[in-house]
């Protein structure tokens, strides 16, 4: 129903999707079921988030048709390592009841405890990712939370170079060292958290900017992604805001809201790690 990106390997990517993490408690997937009424049909997940079983649950009775959403989950941590990953990989088929995924990710890259251990094991799980996307089985592979060096390891070492790579993005965190390097590779990015986790919402220099608009806060930030070729995935547990979430292609920001929105303080959550630049 959305434009799409078409990521490095020709895979079709919707510019804006749904991001569920904490979207359930327990067996309820009532928000996903909202969401898929609301009218989307891209769902991001990841094992962390504890929730596929309820989305697969969720998407499996809703009757539609697998090629009509888009499907994003996510190894974990604990799930790095070759055959971890596949597991990992396997299991999350499982929960999410389907054959496939059209994209699935790296969650985060590892700490830096033993630096060339990081490196070899970040290589050995991507090999793993590979397979997968040779066997058909992940339609796309990337990355998230990486920096750039985390990045230029991966290409040093691949054969299948990442597709995306999914940030926490939003005002007040543009990330601009990462994002110009992955949009420089052919990396699409996503942003995760694009409203900063509705923090940014009530920055006055956004509320003045809706007002002007007559658009909310959280559709100038949802926008702002837009415009700077990122795919937003924004959360919410209410249909109004739901909708009023997707309600982002009826207005453009000018050149000048776009420059204050991208030179707010930066103070993102993420921002506990540095940026760095090779190393
Ligand atoms: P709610 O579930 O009550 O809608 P992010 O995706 O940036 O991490 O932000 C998620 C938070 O933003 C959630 O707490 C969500 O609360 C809130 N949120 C989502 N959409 C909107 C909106 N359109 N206006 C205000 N708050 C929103």
């Amino acid at each position: 129903i959305y434009d799409c990106y078409r990521l490095n390997n020709g895979v079709m990517n919707p510019c804006l999707g749904f991001g569920t993490y904490r979207a359930s408690d327990g067996d309820d997937c009532e928000v996903v079921k909202t969401a898929i009424e609301a009218g989307y049909r891209y769902f991001d997940t990841a094992s962390f988030y504890g929730n596929e079983r309820q989305i697969g649950r969720a998407l499996a009775e809703s009757g539609i048709a697998r090629e009509e959403y888009f499907l994003t989950s996510k190894a974990w941590r604990t799930e790095m390592g070759y055959g971890n990953i596949r597991k990992a990989f396997m299991e999350s088929l499982e929960r999410l009841q389907t054959d496939y995924l059209d994209l699935y990710l790296i969650h985060w890259p590892l700490p830096e405890d033993g630096f060339t251990q990081w490196r070899r094991l970040d290589t050995e799980s991507w090999r793993a990712l590979e397979e997968l996307y040779h066997e058909g089985k992940a339609r796309a592979i990337g990355v998230s939370n990486f920096l750039p060096y985390h990045i230029e390891n991966l290409l040093e070492n691949c054969d299948v170079e990442p597709a995306v790579n999914q940030i926490e993005f939003h005002p007040g965190y543009t990330q601009e060292v990462t994002v110009r390097y992955c949009q420089e590779h052919e990396i699409l990015v996503q942003a995760w958290s694009p409203m900063g986790r509705s923090k940014v919402l009530k920055e006055p220099a956004i509320l003045e900017m809706a007002g002007r608009y007559g658009v909310t806060a959280a559709q100038i930030c949802l926008r702002y992604a837009l415009q700077r070729g990122i795919v937003p995935l924004p959360k919410s547990s209410s249909m109004d805001r739901m909708k009023q979430n997707q309600d982002i292609f009826g207005f453009a920001l000018s050149e000048e809201d776009m420059y204050i929105l991208g030179t707010m303080p930066q103070t993102g959550w993420s921002g506990q790690h540095p940026e760095k630049f090779g190393r």
